[in-house]
Order: C-alpha cells, then structure tokens, then sequence
C-alpha cells in the first residue's frame, strides 16, 4: 500500500471512499461539517438519530450518489479521548472495510486531536491503515485479482513539511517490518527451518545493510553450546545461531537483543497434547521481532549499536532426543538438569544469551521469547510480560510502552524464585515449582541465572505475538508486536 499526503482541498481531490474520522460527543470540524452540508445534513440526522454514535470502531457507509467527488464515505468511530492505540485501530478497521469492498484505493483527513503532534497522528493513521490491511494469502490458489489489495492510501491535509514526510517514511518503514515478522510467523514450519530462516535472515540483512554471520551446528559444537545443541537433538534439522550487527554511531550505546527461535515445538519427548502444539510454528516470534527491529533500525539509521541473536532450533522428539534427568553443558559452563523437554526455550535463550554478554559486553540486553504458557493465564493475549534485573531499564521500557501501546506488564522477579530452578543433580533446572506456580517468573528466573552483570530485561511475548483474532488493525496470527516499543525505546536512548 502506498502512502501519499495531499495538500489540497477535499473538493479538489476524488477517490473511491472517503473516511472520515468521528470522536464521540465532539463538535464537527470543518472537512465533516463541509461533507455533511453537500449530502443533505445525513452525517447530524445519523448522529442525532443514534445510527451513529462515533463508538471505538463504529462503522457507518453512505453511499454520496454524486453529491461529492468521492463515490462512498465511510464515518469510523474513535470513540472517547483520542489516543494513538484509537487512532491506529480505527485505520484498522478502516482498511478491513475497504478490503471487503475490494476497493484499490482510500482516502482520509486527519484525525483532530489537540493533545497528539500532527507528525503522531500521521504516523499512527498511517501504522493502523496498512497493519489493518494485512492479510496471509501466499497458500491461497483462487484468482490472484480476487485477493484484496488496497494500493493507494492518500490523508489529504494542510500539514506539509518534513516532520510530516519523516512521519510516513517511519510508519512505511515500521509496517513492512510487522510484515516481514508476521509472514514470517505465518510460514509453515516445513518451510522455516533453522536454516531456511538463516538464509531469509541473510537477505533481509543484505538489503537492510546489516553485518551477517550464520554458526552452523559443527560451530556451535565448537563453542560448547550445549543448550542450543541439547535441544536440536531430537530434530532431523540442523540447528543455527544468527548474529547480526547494526552500527549506528560508534559512540553510542550497545544493545543486544536476542530472540527465541524454536521454528516448531512439540514438545520434545514431553510431547505435547495436540491442542497445545496446533500453533507452534509461532515459537520463533522472538528471533522474528529481533530481524523486525534490527531492519527498522538500520533503515531508520538509529543513533545506536545492536547486536542481534537468533538461536535457531526444532523441538522435536525423535530418537536421539534429549531426555528428562538429562544434564547439559551450556555455553557458560554452568550445568543444567532437564527436568522438562518442553520448557526448551530457555534453554536455548541461555546460551544465547551467555554469548551476548561475554562476547559482546553490551550496555543492555533484552530478550524476546514465547516463553511461557502461564504468561496467556497471567496477562492475556494483549500484554507482554516484563521482567528484569534492572530498575531503570523497566521503566525506559515501560515509557516506550506508554509512548506505542504497544503493552507490557511488570512481573517480580525477585530472588525468592531462584530456590525454584535449582537443582539437586546439577547449577540448575530448566522447571520451576513442581505445580507450577509463577511459571512465567520462574522461566525469567532461569535466565537470569545465566546473566552476570548486564542490565537485562526479558520479555514474554507468548501471549502477544499471535492473534486469535482478526480485528482492526490486528489479523488472526502473527502479530508483529514489540518492533514499536523496542524502536521508541532505542529512539530514545542517550
Ligand atoms: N512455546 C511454549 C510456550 C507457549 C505456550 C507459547 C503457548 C505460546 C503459546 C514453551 O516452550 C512451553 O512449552 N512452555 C511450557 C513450560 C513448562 C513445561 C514449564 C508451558 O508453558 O507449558
Ligand atoms: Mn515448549
Ligand atoms: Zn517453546
């Protein structure tokens, strides 16, 4: 969908359909009230009549039948106290309708809202528009032109300026960024294995200008990643570590981010039950969200260095797989008693993120996994669970929550559930309390335990990285979520 932003007058532009943004109780501004002279006061007899109500995704289609040089206008509610989370749905939901007219194309006026810049309205119109119109299609075989695809969204405004382009590059940015995660979150697991997802990797480095490195699997026998490589073991596909590196300014702050990358989870030998495994192509959201971020960033040419890892492994359990009571060697040298095969995550986010900090010795460290069933059961499927040795590093990330929408929640990870990952045979276990209590903090815990020094936060995204629904701006699968948070937040490191 290509963006472009008019400076003109509505009665100098055309197009198919016109949305028009209404807030609920507030006075008309001058486009609405301009639209709703020429039909004959239809939009105030619809207000007043209670059809329309401007709710939070309200939709209302009138047909203009030749009074205005646009052939439908559509009015989306915004519901109370315009925020850009309402902005970016009501797009959303705009651009589904759209989708279901078949439409080629839409235009809009911008959102009035004293409080949000001009440049934060544009940005998050433009988010909302083209997330919303997203949809997985590359499996379907009916008529290529039966499949929707809007091409031309245009905002016709006064606004004009450089804030105002920068503000649609970002979003256009940012949305092929979401794209890339959820298609890629989307894919088959047959084919994304480890190392198809580092030959994509590859690419997308290369055209985003990112340093590129793949560990193979006799690579990472080299370096002793006896994690990543005690997972692998039940999988007839050869496990990977991607490294990618952005360098934005060689003064700037390091940050490492490292992504969970299991490309299927059944289970391991503790195979799961077949309602549990139905979407575990989805397990490697995390190392997507870190290539989303890592491509945002650089193409963005952030004032920041990054480094990003991607541990690539199956869960599988085929006869050499790794059993309970199965003690491995990670990376850090510190050994681990399986006590789970399922819980294989942390895992392999141990090794990796060992190697970040030892290697690396970044300045903050964050990590991105689809953890923990118990995080669905504590926060639901809207909220990322956060957890992290470091007070400051919660709150910049709680600000760019704030800033995005993009919702997270602080869960305690306090010392207490340490005693939980230990264990009798080994430095640790990869299972918390036996009834599985705290679940999500005692995988966070575990992690902890392989991070020395460096500020840390992790991020359980089990819940948020996959929709079971299709809504505004939101389609049933991935979902993309975190590339906005974790991009104002590195907009805003110092
Ligand atoms: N990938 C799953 C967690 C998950 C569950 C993600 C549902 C998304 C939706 C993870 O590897 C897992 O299996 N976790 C176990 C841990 C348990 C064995 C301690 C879980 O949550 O049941
Ligand atoms: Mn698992
Ligand atoms: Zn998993």
């Amino acid at each position: 969908m290509e963006v472009s932003v008019l400076n003109r007058n509505l009665n100098e532009t055309n197009g198919l359909m016109l949305v028009l943004p209404i807030q609920e109780n507030l006075e008309f501004y001058h486009e609405l009230n301009e639209v709703n002279n020429k039909l004959g006061n239809t939009i105030k007899d619809l207000i007043k009549d209670k059809e329309f109500e401007g709710k939070l995704n309200q939709t209302y289609l009138i047909n203009s039948l030749g009074k205005l040089n646009f052939k439908k206008v559509l009015l989306i509610g915004l519901g109370k106290d315009v925020s850009i989370e309402k902005i970016m749905q009501a797009y959303g939901t705009a651009s589904k309708y759209a989708n279901s007219l078949k439409l080629k194309e839409y235009s809009t006026v911008l959102v009035k809202a004293k409080k949000i810049d001009a440049e934060k309205i544009i940005e998050n119109t433009v988010l909302g528009a083209r997330l919303g119109a997203y949809e997985y299609t590359k499996f379907k075989t009916k008529n290529k032109n039966e499949i929707n695809k809007i091409e031309l969204f245009s905002i016709i405004t006064k606004e004009q300026g450089k804030k105002i382009e920068d503000a649609v590059k970002k979003a256009i940015i940012l949305t092929d960024s979401v794209f890339l995660v959820r298609n890629l979150v989307n894919d088959p697991a047959s084919l994304k294995t480890p190392l198809m997802i580092a030959e994509i990797v590859r690419k997308v480095a290369k055209n985003s200008g990112l340093r590129y490195k793949v560990y193979r699997k006799k690579d990472l026998e080299k370096m002793k990643m006896g994690a990543i490589l005690g997972v692998a073991r039940g999988s007839e596909q050869e496990p990977a570590m991607v490294v990618l590196e952005y360098n934005g300014r060689r003064k700037a702050k390091k940050i490492a981010l490292v992504g969970k990358g299991i490309t299927f989870d059944s289970g391991g030998i503790n195979l799961k039950p077949w309602e549990g495994m139905t979407n575990m192509k989805m397990d490697m959201a995390g190392a997507a969200t870190v290539l989303g971020i890592m491509r945002t960033a650089s193409l963005l040419k952030l004032n920041i260095n990054l480094i990003g890892l991607m541990p690539l492994t199956e869960n599988m359990p085929g006869g050499n797989a790794t059993k309970t009571g199965d003690i491995l060697t990670g990376y850090s040298g510190k050994t681990i008693e399986v006590s789970h095969t399922d819980a294989e995550g942390r895992l392999i986010l141990s090794d990796a993120l060992s190697y970040a900090e030892k290697n690396y010795k970044p300045d903050k460290m964050i990590d991105f996994a689809t953890l923990t069933g118990a995080c669905l059961v504590a926060l639901g499927s809207k909220i990322a669970g956060l957890m992290a040795n470091n007070k400051d590093l919660t709150k910049e990330l709680q600000n760019s929550s704030e800033n995005t929408g993009e919702k997270i929640w602080e869960l305690p990870l306090y010392d207490e559930f340490k005693k939980d990952v230990e264990s009798k045979v080994a430095d640790v276990k990869n299972l918390g309390h036996p009834k599985g209590y705290a679940g999500t903090i005692t995988a966070a815990s575990f992690l902890s335990t392989f991070v020395e020094k460096t500020a840390w936060a992790h991020l359980d995204i089990a819940g948020t990285a996959w929709s079971d629904e299709t809504s505004n701006y939101l389609s049933e699968g991935g979902t993309g979520f975190g590339i906005r948070l974790i991009i104002d937040f590195l907009i805003n490191q110092k």
